[in-house]
């Protein structure tokens, strides 16, 4: 008999996550003849009971359509549900048993989790305790392991890429340091690509932490050379030499509670009293999470869907779909959830933006 999967997309939104619900939906009905059922808001719908068949025509139309038709949710982690107050903290518990027998309620044998981190660490769990999963990374941060790209990522860089191009244009003509915060919680992919992409004098990213001295000394240089502009590009997660991350706020019942921000107003305060040089902030926050997926993108999302599909029909399970070398592989969950993808000082990017002249700050 056909399998019947369910799918759900978990985490922060990015360009792609419809581009996979469809290729997922159209692949297992068109090659397999399978049925497949849509999780709403992510994790919270196996909670509360939510899911509806998606059909091809729920799926036709939306390949270039940003955001979610099922919805997400960041703060349902089934291993750590919110359940109530005492004496002001909010108490957590493990609803999962709950979650499971949902699951089994839709009648599906797989569930397909599209996700970031967060989500891929909550299907390990469920996987653990004998739900067949497959996940399918997303993020704009691109910090799973395992897989060279994360879909999202390309459309996040380049958003944030065409933000530091139309930047340029004030900067030059008011002669001003321009600081410009993209996301990137612990990693500074974002933050590389799209400084590189769009010409930022000056990078920081978490994984190189950046000394103020060297980066107002790049400013002043630039200045007495006629360069009487900077860009900063800086990843959220970007760290002073000696200090941490700036946390915005904490959001307890989220899968990943820290809200960072305030770096880049940081940077620019320091540099403008140290060196004298006007200097302005832009953060581009969620913007870089919205629109319409880029080419690669959607390819991406396609790709992955297709495969997830395919290994469900293996009955492989406890597996994420990866791009590794141009080709879509399986990867234990397990493995990419080790560890976060983070940028390696002596990546070739690194030395190539060096060699080009851009400043990591130290
Ligand atoms: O993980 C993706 C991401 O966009 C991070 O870059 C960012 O720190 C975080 O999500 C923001 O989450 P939220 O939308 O919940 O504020």
């Amino acid at each position: 008999m056909a399998k019947r999967l369910a799918v759900l997309t978990a985490g922060g939104d990015c360009p792609g996550m419809n581009a996979v619900i469809r290729a997922v939906v159209k692949t297992a009905i068109n090659d397999y003849g399978m049925k497949v059922v849509g999780i709403e808001d992510g994790f919270l719908g196996l909670i509360e009971g939510r899911w509806h068949d998606l059909t091809y025509d729920h799926v036709s139309g939306i390949l270039t359509l940003g955001g979610t038709i099922l919805g997400t949710s960041n703060k349902a982690d089934p291993f750590r549900f919110p359940s109530g107050e005492k004496a002001g903290t909010t108490e957590f518990s493990d609803i999962s048993n709950e979650v499971i027998r949902n699951f089994e309620r839709t009648g599906a044998d797989t569930l397909v989790a599209i996700g970031g981190d967060g989500t891929l660490h909550i299907c390990k769990g469920l996987s653990e305790k004998g739900v067949p999963v497959i996940g399918i990374p997303k993020t704009i941060d691109n910090d799973v392991d395992c897989t060279d790209y994360t879909f999202g990522f390309d459309s996040g860089a380049s958003t944030a890429t065409e933000a530091v191009d139309k930047i340029h244009t004030t900067a030059q003509s008011h002669h001003r340091v321009m600081v410009v915060e993209v996301m990137g919680r612990y990693v500074g992919w974002l933050a590389l690509y799209s400084g590189i992409g769009g010409g930022g004098d000056i990078i920081l990213i978490p994984e190189i932490p950046c000394d103020l001295e060297v980066v107002c000394r790049r400013v002043v240089e630039r200045s007495r050379k006629g360069r009487r502009f900077s860009i900063v590009v800086a990843a959220e997660g970007a760290k002073i030499t000696g200090g941490g991350t700036i946390v915005k706020k904490v959001v307890e019942e989220s899968t990943d509670p820290v809200r960072l921000g305030g770096i880049a107003d940081l940077v620019a305060g320091e540099i403008e009293g140290r060196t004298g040089l006007e200097t302005r902030v832009t953060v581009l926050g969620h913007l870089q999470r919205g629109g319409t997926p880029t080419m690669f993108d959607r390819v991406l999302a396609t790709r992955f869907g297709s495969k997830a599909v395919e290994l469900a029909e293996q009955s492989k399970q406890g597996v994420m779909v990866a791009l590794r070398c141009q080709d879509i592989d399986a990867v234990p969950i397990s493995d990419a959830i080790a560890k976060l993808k983070s940028v390696p000082e002596d990546h070739h990017l690194i030395r190539c933006a060096v060699s080009v002249g851009t400043s990591f700050g130290v």
